[in-house]
């Protein structure tokens, strides 16, 4: 293969290598017939495929693709801290990219939850590293083990949906390494997947699809990454600079337009041809790997009403017991009362690239309707609207009265959170909160139903008997609900996120939603600030409830004392000691109990799920490497120990540790500077309520990049439309960038979410984009028109811009045509 590959390379005239550095299309790679170079295509996403009908309408977005299961998101994968169970998901998601003949699915998105207000956490895993790459590698290993590409994205830093396409992540290294990377590394080194898919934003200063230091040196050299890099949609800014840094190919197709960069790059000699070269032959690797798959893949098809029922146990796993007095399971014959529009209209998934058309959608009431089970049910609020109807509530609080349990739905509904735009706040709606209120009144016995892909505040705790958090649950989230409200299945899942008291004990919101994003908090993210800081939580990471109990005995470890390349193995026992069937995600955290730098209470370390039958017992073994017990030491540039005791704690949440053992370590650590002394407040958390922005950039070393918006009359490329100050022409243009924005998605259901979503991306988009981004149909000289006009020289911009859409522009998807009409795929 390394020779045809060469071959080839050495026949592409200089027009065709550039134009294979970017699609042909939306989701296609660019073909080269002439030499044999096939065209292979991608589709979101990570929890379902969404292969788009009419790739190139830009009017259908999000509404037409083909039909498929849809899965819960992955916040709620993440609650089933079961590796078995996302690599079967994974599975069956390749089986559906198969079927639908597709070669990459673009997921999964392993972004650090930072803040529970980033409006895209439901796509993303955990708070915590260590879970987010252990579940991350079996999601990939499973989609791949099926022939099928993954695209792990966003790398990197890519926390908040605010300016995502300008801002910059800043960060110290310490926090990129033992936070940020941490996953992408791992299923790097142990997973190998097809593609990873470079973010948007910038980290320190560099933009992700340029960045030498995050592409080139840490994914390739450091970590031997032998796939290639793709640019999120619209990610790039310098094409030649992300050719240099290592970026193979820019998604979706520019129209020709960053061919021509990458041409004049070589002919003027500020881009090698050998680096090109480089880039080319991992590029074409891909492509023809991934055009076997295809071939072999021809004809499959995939069993639906089996993922069906799978994504139904993903569901399952997945909702996660909040509270319980013993009200749940709900008795045999109970008489029902259900209110909440969310019961009827169930929130399935969250909003924006992610979202999958589902096949076989089934709502709570839908199941109950199926079963013949007998319940009254009130809405009692509208999905699309935060305001209060009194009436509506006082309909549902009355149909509640004299009714043996309440199943009160509430939560997160897609206008509060999406891809697009970040929450502001914790709250659900007032008018779910006012619901819980006014039933209260009249009747005790409230279950609640909780939806959302992120925490939420949950104000209304002592007025239920019982919480059930069941995420957004795909489209089996009936059936699921059911068979958990009623103990068929015994909730399982565990927190993979900590719920706060209030968003103001969050350390990260202080500086979150900046459109320069300062993570000061550095490694302090979810538990690892909420326990330094020793503060109260709602709900803490880890935490769910069972149906039964368990019982934990007996820990073990096989070295009381380490050296530097030992491992360590922990056995301990758990018991079911309760009457229902059950699993049990034991948990274990290392602690560094005397270390002297900036570092956590506990660090989780492994996790092992078990299912025992009542009174059944089982023995679990986890084992621990160097890498368990290190810190990422920035002035060595490398992972090393402190020697030391560590203890090791194993317990059902993070916050309730069942044993504990101690063991030394040797250690191995080197001239590690004393940040006692440079950055006290990090050893301080319990104390301070802020951190300095001397001691943060201590950790960083310099200053922080100052985020500068462009004045009146000086936009540039990467001015957002947002950030245009709405003066003369400036308005006029955000007017009309407005309305071609709502354009965008103007085909299907106009939702709410769907036009603030659209309208909040707008905001987000910079000028550059307009051309990136328009499949060809704008040019980047009419976008330099536009900004000349923006900046004042209106007629000189006007010719520019006229004459730009005169060109004519280089359509790459000629020889394809149009995709098929839409079609169920039985
Ligand atoms: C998202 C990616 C997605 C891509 C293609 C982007 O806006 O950030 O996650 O895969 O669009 O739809």
């Amino acid at each position: 293969m390394e020779n045809k590959i060469k071959d080839i390379i050495a026949k592409l005239t200089l027009e065709e290598k550039a134009a294979l550095c970017s699609g042909v299309s939306s989701w296609e790679t660019t073909p080269i017939k002439r030499l044999g170079i096939p065209s292979v295509n991608m589709a979101d996403g990570p929890h379902g495929m969404r292969k788009e009908v009419y790739e190139a309408s830009f009017t259908n977005l999000f509404d037409k693709s083909y039909l498929a299961t849809c899965f819960p998101p992955a916040a709620t994968l993440a609650f089933t801290w079961n590796r078995d169970l996302v690599y079967k998901m994974g599975k069956a998601l390749a089986n559906e990219a198969k079927d639908q003949e597709v070669a990459v699915v673009l997921g999964p998105g392993i972004n650090i939850k930072r803040s529970p207000l980033c409006g895209r956490n439901f796509e993303y895993l955990s708070e915590d590293p260590y879970l987010t790459a252990e579940l991350g590698i079996a999601y990939v290993d499973g989609v791949q083990s099926e022939n099928v590409g993954t695209s792990v994205k966003h790398y990197a830093v890519n926390s908040q949906e605010f300016r995502r396409l300008i801002s910059s992540s800043e960060i110290d290294e310490r926090a990129l390494r033992e936070i940020y990377l941490y996953a992408f590394e791992q299923i790097v080194k142990r997973s190998n997947p097809y593609t990873i898919m470079s973010a948007y934003n910038q980290v320190n200063g560099v933009y992700a699809s340029e960045n030498k230091l995050l592409l080139k040196d840490i994914l390739k050299e450091e970590w031997g990454y032998k796939g290639i890099v793709i640019s999120d949609w619209g990610a790039v800014t310098d094409r030649v600079e992300g050719v240099k840094a290592g970026l193979h190919l820019e998604m979706p197709t520019s129209g020709g337009e960053r061919d021509a960069e990458i041409m004049r790059a070589v002919k003027e000699g500020a881009l090698s041809e050998d680096v090109l070269d480089d880039l080319l032959a991992d590029l074409l690797s891909f492509i023809f790997k991934c055009d076997a798959n295809l071939a072999k893949n021809k004809g499959f098809k995939a069993d639906y009403a089996s993922n069906h029922i799978l994504a139904k146990e993903v569901a399952n796993e997945g909702a996660v017991l909040l509270k319980n007095d013993g009200i749940l399971p709900l008795k045999e014959g109970v008489d029902l009362a259900v209110v909440g529009k969310l019961a009827e209209h169930m929130r399935y998934q969250g909003g924006g690239s992610s979202n999958v058309v589902p096949k076989h959608e089934v709502s709570f009431l839908n199941y109950l309707d199926t079963l013949g089970v007998k319940y009254s049910y009130s809405p009692g609020y509208t999905i699309e609207c935060d305001k209060i109807s009194e009436s509506m509530i006082k309909v549902a609080a009355n149909s509640t009265i004299g009714k043996d349990v309440v199943l009160v739905y509430v939560g997160l509904t897609d206008d509060f959170e999406s891809e697009s735009f970040d929450r502001e706040h914790l709250e659900i709606p007032k008018a779910h909160t006012k619901l819980i209120e006014e039933v209260y009144k009249v009747n005790k016995n409230i279950v609640i139903v909780l939806t959302g892909g992120s925490p939420s505040k949950v104000s209304y705790y002592d007025k239920a008997r019982a919480i059930l958090y069941i995420g957004l649950t795909g489209e089996s989230g009936g059936e699921s609900n059911y068979e958990l409200l009623t103990g068929k299945v015994n909730p399982s899942g565990k927190l993979a996120e900590t719920f706060a008291i209030d968003l103001e004990d969050e350390l990260s919101n202080q500086y979150f939603g900046l459109p320069f994003a300062e993570y000061r908090e550095s490694i302090f993210v979810g538990y690892r600030y909420f326990d330094k800081a020793k503060k109260d939580v709602m709900f803490p990471f880890g935490f769910g409830l069972s149906y039964t109990k368990f019982e934990y005995s007996n820990i073990e470890v096989s070295h009381k004392s380490l050296k530097y390349g030992e491992k360590l193995t922990v056995s301990f026992n758990v018991k079911n000691i309760g009457h229902y069937f059950g699993a049990e995600v034991a948990q274990l955290y290392i602690s560094n109990k005397e270390s002297k730098q900036i570092m956590p209470l506990k660090e989780l370390k492994g996790f092992e799920k078990v299912f025992l039958s009542p009174g059944e017992e089982k023995t679990i073994k986890i084992g621990l490497d160097d890498r368990s017990f290190s810190f990422y030491n920035v002035d060595e540039k490398e992972w090393q120990i402190e020697g030391g005791e560590f203890d090791i704690l194993v317990g059902s949440s993070s916050r309730h540790i069942l044993l504990k053992e101690t063991v030394f370590h040797k250690g191995n650590e080197k001239n590690v500077a004393d940040y006692t002394l440079i950055a006290p407040s990090y050893f301080n958390l319990e104390k301070v309520e802020s951190i300095p922005l001397a001691d943060f950039e201590h950790l960083l070393g310099r200053n922080v990049n100052p985020y500068i918006r462009p004045t009146h009359k000086k936009y540039t490329m990467n001015t957002c439309i947002g950030e245009l100050h709405p003066k003369g022409f400036a308005r006029f243009f955000r007017w009309i960038a407005k309305i071609g924005g709502q354009r965008l998605g103007s085909a299907g259901k106009q939702t709410k979410a769907k036009k603030k979503m659209l309208y909040e991306g707008t905001l987000n988009i910079p000028m550059r984009n307009l051309y990136a981004q328009s499949m060809g149909r704008v040019s980047k000289r009419t976008v330099e028109g536009l900004l000349l006009m923006l900046n004042g020289r209106f007629f000189k911009g006007l010719a520019k811009t006229i004459s730009g859409l005169m060109e004519k522009r280089a359509d790459k998807k000629e020889t394809y045509g149009d995709a098929p009409e839409l079609v169920d795929n039985d």
